[in-house]
């Protein structure tokens, strides 16, 4: 399998859940009971990639490098860029450019929160040609979002940003697997009406050389909005809901890090040992525990 590098996109102005983003960006807010870029980055380490790049705000960016450090207590590599101006969220492959070099590139939204099985991401991971994909989600309101339109045999037959009357009910959620070409065609790009790189205008190149294909993510996945305070709410209710009743953590980096192979047992006996009296810790401690008596 080629190499994949993830980027974390984590900028933007927030304003939508101001005053509590005017002084802390949006994806450091919490949702249930831990930082919001903990969510992505989880689902990042569970699809087996060990080298991130974080893009944020100028402001921002010492926050999130304080919160998750080099990646090395996780096996991991982290890495941190800035944007300077939220000019799109295409404008991301062109910022990661010489982090991701020949490799393909994952790139999520920090906002974004997906739980579930992610054998989607695994089997889009599989395939080997130089096509893009788009994960398509099925929701009842598709104008509000990207919204794909896909043949029996995958291959992408629209893709549309916002949609006054969208042409299926499948939602582009903010997760991407790019080939190696995907910072060249970004650069590329013209800004829209509103002055972004768009990350559908890059998708409908790709789409024009027959190189989009759409990857279903199943009902048995959740995927969560955090756009609101509204989704914020029904976001940490969905976390606390599965956490209180399995007693597991829902996007904890260092258990994703160990049961992915990051991290050996004594590395992640290690990293668990490294963090203050929580509950975060208690819990991860009876992993520890559970796994080897
Ligand atoms: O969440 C999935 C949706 O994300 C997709 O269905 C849409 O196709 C895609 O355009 C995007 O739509 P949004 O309306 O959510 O995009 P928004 O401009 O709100 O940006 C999404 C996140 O990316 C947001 O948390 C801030 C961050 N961002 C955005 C831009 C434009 C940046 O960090 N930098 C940027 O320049």
């Amino acid at each position: 399998m080629a190499e994949t590098k993830g980027i974390l996109l984590a900028g933007g102005r927030g304003t939508r859940l101001y005053p509590m983003t005017s002084i802390v960006s949006k994806q450091l807010q919490p949702i249930y009971n831990k930082p919001m870029v903990y969510y992505p980055l989880t689902t990042l380490i569970v699809a087996g990639i060990r080298e991130v790049l974080i893009i944020s705000t100028p402001e921002d960016i010492p926050r999130f490098r304080q919160l998750l450090g080099d990646g090395s207590a996780w096996g991991m590599r982290l890495e941190y860029a800035v944007q300077s101006e939220p000019k799109g969220i295409a404008e991301a492959l062109v910022i990661a450019a010489p982090f991701v070099g020949e490799a393909r590139s994952m790139l999520m939204l920090g906002d974004n929160l997906i739980y579930g099985r992610l054998d989607f991401l695994r089997a889009a991971m599989a395939h080997t040609d130089e096509s893009a994909t788009v994960f398509a989600y099925q929701v009842s309101n598709p104008s509000e979002y990207g919204v794909v339109e896909f043949d029996t045999d995958f291959s992408v037959l629209s893709i549309e940003e916002k949609p006054k009357q969208p042409r299926s009910n499948w939602a582009v959620p903010g997760i991407y697997l790019y080939p190696p070409d995907a910072a060249a065609r970004a650069r590329a790009l013209k800004p829209s009406p509103r002055g972004e790189l768009e990350i559908t205008d890059l998708n409908r190149a790709y789409l024009a050389e027959g190189r989009l294909r759409a990857q279903p993510m199943g009902r048995g996945i959740a995927w969560l909005d955090t756009g609101t305070p509204e989704n914020l709410l029904s976001a940490s209710s969905f976390v606390a809901a599965i956490e209180q009743r399995q007693g597991l953590l829902v996007g904890s980096p260092e258990e994703a890090a160990y049961r992915t192979g990051f991290l050996s047992t004594e590395g992640f006996r290690r990293a668990v040992e490294a963090l203050p009296a929580s509950n975060y810790r208690s819990i991860l401690e009876r992993v520890v525990h559970e796994e080897h008596g």
